[in-house]
């Protein structure tokens, strides 16, 4: 039996940098409003004619975190990546990436849990590695929202939040088993999967020909929706709830964490969770402010900047935890 150990982190941000004040020369909001409401001040989104996409974000942060593993692109024994926002409908990103870092023809899974799919995607690298079937694997978050918002008035609830990035670690075979990934959770509850969702185009209510054949310009079923207030308030239960399960798991209170990593969906979430448990500034980490959230992308991104940032070391208890579309939630502990 083993346990799994990350060892490398990267992140890739795109230079492109939008100001709430940006937004609100094209649409009717406010600095103020976004700030109060959400903690963001800036975000990142790819520029037009760039070329970078889901797939390219994803490679950048990979390599980061290969480099930073102390291991070769050869090394790498499975592919993990986690998006809501593919370059293609299909085949999905992970192939891409096996491609471009010109990898061995291994396996490459595409995550499909939006803002949770890091979370489940190192929980599916964990079970990979303490199987023994791999040592290595590559887990990627990567989103480019930008190409998809609705970037006026009438969007304006959805497209000032989301921001485009990407994340990557390296997951490896740890001997000792009270070290690394200590334990997984992962949740569902699809009754609500249209209170954060992008219907279309789908297979199962609007394909490309139905949207052309309507050719209605106020259709809207092909830019993300979400029931705001509906989301805020499972979310806070759900947070809450999957973090405990994961300390209890592993018979830990909330004073032992050292490092509490929420996905960046609102900061007032994340005040929220370190109010119920009592956390200190030191306790949790937020870049919110920075990028937006940039679902599966915003765990990583925060980890690779925490650890940067020397605020994880080596025997901290860390833990991850996500909430998002489908709804679906998880988390991670971690001794670092
Ligand atoms: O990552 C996945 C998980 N996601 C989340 O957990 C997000 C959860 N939800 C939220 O973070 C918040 O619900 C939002 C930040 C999305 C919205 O904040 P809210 O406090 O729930 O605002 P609201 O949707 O109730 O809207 C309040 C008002 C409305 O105007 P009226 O009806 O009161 O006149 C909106 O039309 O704010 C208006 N509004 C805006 N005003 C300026 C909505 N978006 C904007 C905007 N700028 N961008």
């Amino acid at each position: 039996m083993y346990n799994s150990r990350i060892i490398g982190l990267g992140k890739y941000v795109p230079d492109n940098v939008v100001t709430n004040d940006d937004l609100s020369k094209i649409m009717d909001t406010s600095d103020t409003w976004i700030q109060e409401r959400t903690g963001i001040k800036e975000r990142r989104w790819v520029k037009e004619g760039s070329g970078e996409t889901t797939a390219t974000m994803g490679v950048e942060a990979a390599k980061i975190a290969i480099e930073r593993a102390g291991i070769s692109k050869d090394d790498i024994d499975f592919i993990v990546f986690a998006t809501l926002s593919p370059d293609y409908y299909f085949p999905g990103p992970g192939v891409q990436v096996q491609n471009a870092l010109d990898i061995k023809t291994v396996g490459a899974l595409d995550v499909r849990n939006q803002c949770s799919g890091f979370v489940y995607g190192i929980s599916v690298a964990d079970q990979f590695i303490k199987s023994g079937m791999y040592k290595n694997v590559l887990v990627i978050g990567s989103e480019l929202h930008s190409h998809g918002l609705d970037k006026t008035t009438r969007g304006r609830s959805v497209s000032v939040i989301f921001g485009d990035g990407a994340g990557a670690a390296v997951l490896t075979r740890e001997e000792d088993t009270s070290k690394g990934v200590l334990s997984t959770h992962l949740h569902s509850e699809g009754k609500y999967a249209e209170e954060l969702s992008l219907i279309a185009p789908g297979m199962g209510k609007r394909w490309v020909n139905d949207i052309l054949a309507d050719n209605d310009p106020n259709d809207e079923s092909y830019y993300p929706y979400m029931n705001g207030q509906f989301v805020f308030k499972n979310a806070v239960v759900r947070f809450s709830e999957v973090i405990m399960e994961g300390l209890q798991k592993n018979k830990l209170s909330p004073k032992d964490i050292n490092m509490l990593i929420p996905h960046q969906a609102n900061l007032r979430i994340a005040q929220f969770i370190q109010k119920k448990f009592g956390l200190s500034d030191n306790q949790v980490f937020n870049n919110i402010e920075k990028y937006g959230n940039t679902t599966a992308a915003s765990i990583p991104i925060a980890l690779t900047e925490a650890w940067e940032e020397g605020k994880i070391k080596e025997g901290d208890c860390v833990v991850l935890a996500a909430f998002g579309s489908g709804f679906t939630w998880g988390s991670v502990v971690i001794k670092w």
